[in-house]
């Protein structure tokens, strides 16, 4: 059960889902061009069952029907993919790829609902990443050339643009930890990714701002973070860990500055007067998007090479994804970053859900553990608002269950129940909770 209720959230909060392109469109059809994505799940071991997202939930030809689940709520949150619109990053544009953007929006409108856009979630073109992709400072110029290229098509229907999905996996997880494409374990590497990724933000922004585009925001992923034993070295490196994953791209997009812990490690690495930088990187949003799932408990790791810790297991109970339910987190997160850094900008939750082993029985899937989940990292959203944070939206991740990264098909998010041998959609009870708790009509 979802207890509460539409009119618990002031009238003007949207409420709506999430989606990205890669994860569910079907990248092999219409003319897109390959990703970093397809390099990288092609190669072995590096993706469950070595699935990627050639088919995913066919959204390319079924979005008419995906979108009509929508009806009632406020808002979409979807990507434009960048190799669907030049299949070489740069150069040639695909018209069937802006065609699919121009009938997908308006689709959007059509069911009454908000298109909140995200530019990059995620899936460069391959020949970008041949190039050094974002480690390679030209990258800001290519992603500003396709920033401009798709909001000349669409930028005149979309409600709010977001140029960048968490830049943390963009550069930690991808460039670090290896997880995510490109699958780099390079310290030198990641420090510059974790700067271009800002500053091909910060060129999204200027470009489109020059071009009259309005409501502009990005979108950052948080964890709560928690000491494991309250012993010297693991409150150094729970520190150093907030610094990477919370703070380095908040405090650079609201203070011009990266928080000092993280510096240590990073700044040998950066490119040379990144400092030249900061004041673009920090120039004002209108909105920020925030992602939010769980908590990392920290410890430090003295074998480790430099950060020099590690994420152990916690003791809440946890999600398909081995992820704790922490519904807590998200209360503090939001009132950490109004606080700290946003001072009254418009929040938005951009992702919050959960992975279920959902079964499908009599034609039905009864997935309370995600309705709870929702119920309480709502319970957590209204807490913060009456404390006086600018919440403004929530999108529940995901619409339907799609392509989970590194994951494959095997983890579920959705509200929508997807067959992927079929593409038959079931929605789920969550579903049905969430859309009588907070759909009109
Ligand atoms: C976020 C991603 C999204 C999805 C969820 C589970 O990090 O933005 O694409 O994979 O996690």
């Amino acid at each position: 059960m979802i207890m509460l209720q539409r009119s618990d959230f002031p009238s003007s909060f949207v409420f709506g889902a999430a989606t990205s392109a890669y994860q569910i469109e079907g990248h092999g059809f219409g003319g897109a061009g390959p990703t970093h994505w397809d390099v990288f799940a092609a190669a072995p071991g590096k993706v469950v069952n070595g699935e990627n997202g050639a088919v995913a939930c066919d959204h390319y030809h079924r979005f008419a029907a995906d979108l009509d689940l929508l009806r009632g709520f406020d808002g979409y949150r979807f990507s434009t993919s960048w190799a669907r619109i030049l299949p070489e990053g740069r150069g040639q544009i695909n018209a069937e790829g802006l065609d699919f953007y121009d009938r997908l929006v308006d689709a959007i409108l059509a069911r009454g609902l908000l298109p909140f856009q995200t530019l990059y979630h995620w899936e460069l073109p391959a020949a970008m990443a041949a190039r050094g992709g974002w480690t390679n400072r030209d990258v800001t110029g290519w992603f500003g050339d396709f920033a401009e290229t798709i909001s000349r098509r669409i930028g005149d229907r979309v409600h709010a643009v977001a140029t960048i999905n968490e830049p943390w996996c963009i550069a930690y997880l991808s460039h670090f930890l290896g997880q995510h494409a490109p699958g780099l374990r390079d310290l030198p590497a990641t420090a510059r990714a974790m700067h271009y990724v800002l500053l091909a933000h910060a060129e999204a922004m200027d470009r489109l701002r020059a071009m009259g585009q309005k409501n502009l925001g990005i979108v950052l992923n948080f964890d709560a973070v928690q000491i494991a034993d309250d012993i010297p070295e693991n409150a150094v490196s729970t520190e150093l860990y907030d610094a990477i994953l919370n703070r380095w791209f908040i405090q650079a997009l609201t203070c011009g500055t990266y928080p000092d812990e993280a510096l240590a490690g990073f700044a040998p690495h950066l490119p040379q007067g990144w400092q030249d930088d900061m004041e673009r990187i920090s120039q004002p949003l209108d909105w920020l998007g925030v992602n939010y799932y769980t908590r990392q408990i920290i410890a430090a790791d003295a074998r480790a090479p430099w950060p020099h810790f590690k994420c152990v297991s916690g003791p809440l109970p946890k999600s398909q994804m081995g992820w704790e339910i922490y519904p807590e987190g998200l209360h503090k997160i939001l009132r950490w970053l109004d606080a700290d850094y946003c001072r009254g900008l418009p929040l938005y939750v951009t992702e919050n859900g959960i992975a279920c082993d959902d079964q499908l029985q009599n034609g039905k899937i009864n997935d309370t553990q995600r309705n709870a989940y929702i119920d309480q990292h709502l319970n957590a959203v209204l807490r913060a608002i009456q404390d006086g944070v600018n919440v403004a939206g929530y999108f529940y991740w995901s619409l339907l269950d799609n392509f989970e990264w590194a994951q494959g098909y095997e983890k579920r998010f959705g509200l929508i129940h997807v067959d992927f041998d079929t593409q038959k959609r079931t929605p789920k009870a969550s579903y049905f909770a969430l859309k009588d708790a907070f759909a009109n009509g």
